[in-house]
C-alpha cells in the first residue's frame, strides 16, 4: 500500500504538470490577440508591438493591475488633419476577440472595419463600453 507522504507527493507532481499542460490565461489572450492581428490590415504597421510575450505591454492592449487580464482594446485611429485619417487598420473582427472573457473596453473608433461583430460579444459580462463608430461595419452593434 502506498503510504500518505507517496500519495501527497504524486498529487503535488500531477497538480504541476496540469498546470504546466493548461494553457494560461495570458497565453489564451496572447493567442486571441495575434487570432485578431492575423485577420487585420495593417497598413502603418500600428500592431507591430503585438509580438512576443507579454501582450500587456502591446499599444494598445491594456491589462488588469489586480489580475492581468486584458481588460481594454483600445485601437481608434489618430486624426492627422481634417478629414484625414492615418492608418486605419482594415479587415473583420474575428470570433477570437471573444476569447477575452475579461474585457471591459472595446474602442475601434475610426478605423475601416468591415463585415459585423460577432454575435456573442454581447456575453461578455463585463464589457461595457463598445466603440466602433465611424468604421464600415454593417449589421448590428450585439447586446446582451
Ligand atoms: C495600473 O497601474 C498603473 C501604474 O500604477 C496605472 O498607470 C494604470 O492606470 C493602472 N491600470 C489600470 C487598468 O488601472
Ligand atoms: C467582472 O468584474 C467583476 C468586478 O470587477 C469581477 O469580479 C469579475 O471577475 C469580472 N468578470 C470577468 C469575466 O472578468
Ligand atoms: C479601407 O479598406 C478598403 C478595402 O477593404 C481599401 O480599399 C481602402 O483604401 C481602405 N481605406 C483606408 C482609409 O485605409
Amino acid at each position: 500500500m502506498a503510504k500518505p507522504g507517496n500519495l501527497i507527493q504524486v498529487a503535488v507532481i500531477l497538480t504541476v504538470c496540469w498546470s504546466v499542460v493548461q494553457p494560461s490565461s495570458s497565453a489564451k489572450s496572447r493567442d486571441a490577440l495575434l487570432a485578431f492581428k492575423t485577420s487585420l490590415t495593417d497598413p502603418d504597421n500600428r500592431l507591430s508591438s503585438w509580438r512576443g510575450q507579454g501582450c500587456c505591454q502591446w499599444d494598445g492592449v491594456q491589462c488588469s493591475n489586480q489580475t492581468g487580464h486584458v481588460v481594454k482594446l483600445t485601437m481608434y485611429s489618430p486624426r492627422s488633419g481634417p478629414g484625414q485619417l492615418v492608418g486605419t487598420i482594415g479587415g473583420e473582427v474575428p470570433s477570437s476577440l471573444l476569447e477575452l472573457r475579461h474585457l471591459e473596453q472595446l474602442d475601434f473608433s475610426v478605423n475601416n472595419l468591415t463585415g459585423s461583430l460577432p454575435d456573442q460579444l454581447g456575453l461578455l459580462s463585463n464589457l461595457t463600453v463598445i466603440d466602433f463608430i465611424n468604421n464600415r461595419l454593417s449589421g448590428e452593434i450585439p447586446s446582451c
